[in-house]
């Protein structure tokens, strides 16, 4: 029984690693974000909308205990998952997890051009948002490293090295 778990800072490329090296796998790929937004019928801005990011978490956190449940998947978790309550835990517990680790500065540019709107990001200037990652990152990387397996996807800004960032995965966990 298979279970990868990717964890990472947003931006870092947990969606597009995860959707990759499912389709060469051939294993079921589960976004959390995703998933929480097609069993809630709503999306995650509206969530954190309608009740806070405290409410986000909640139900992030009941989401999570379904989706890691499952068996023979691939799932990405959203950046703050790991960070509250006892997630990191579980998902240490639950399976291969593999942090997907990026400088603040590679991030910022992977969230510059992102059209997904993440409400923790919304209203920053440029300067504020670096700022804010930088600090944020420094925060979740006590969480992020407890995972099992690291793998640095700074440099991974283009289809090949989304296939190196998969091959490399793969023979990391010897899949
Ligand atoms: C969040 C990351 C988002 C989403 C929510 C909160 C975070 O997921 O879960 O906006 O706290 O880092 P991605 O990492 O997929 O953007």
């Amino acid at each position: 029984m298979k279970r990868i778990i990717l964890i990472g800072y947003m931006g870092a490329g947990k969606t597009t690693v995860g959707k990759a090296l499912s389709k060469e796998l051939g294993i079921v790929f589960y976004d959390l974000d995703w998933y929480i937004e097609s069993r809630m019928r709503k999306s995650v801005a509206q969530i954190f909308a309608e009740k806070g990011e405290e409410g986000f978490r909640r139900i992030e956190y009941n989401m999570l205990h379904e989706v890691a449940e499952f068996e023979d998947v691939i799932i990405s978790c959203g950046g703050g998952t790991p960070c509250f309550f006892d997630n990191m835990d579980y998902l240490n517990q639950q399976g291969q997890v593999v942090y997907l680790k990026a400088e603040p500065e590679v991030l910022y540019k992977h969230l510059l051009m992102a059209k997904v709107e993440r409400p923790l990001l919304k209203g920053k200037s440029r300067e504020e948002l670096l700022m804010f990652i930088r600090e944020q990152l420094e925060r979740r990387e006590p969480f992020y490293t407890k995972a099992k397996y690291t793998l640095d996807v700074s440099l991974m800004d283009n289809y090949d090295k989304i296939k190196i960032s998969v091959a490399k995965l793969r023979e990391m966990l010897h899949i």
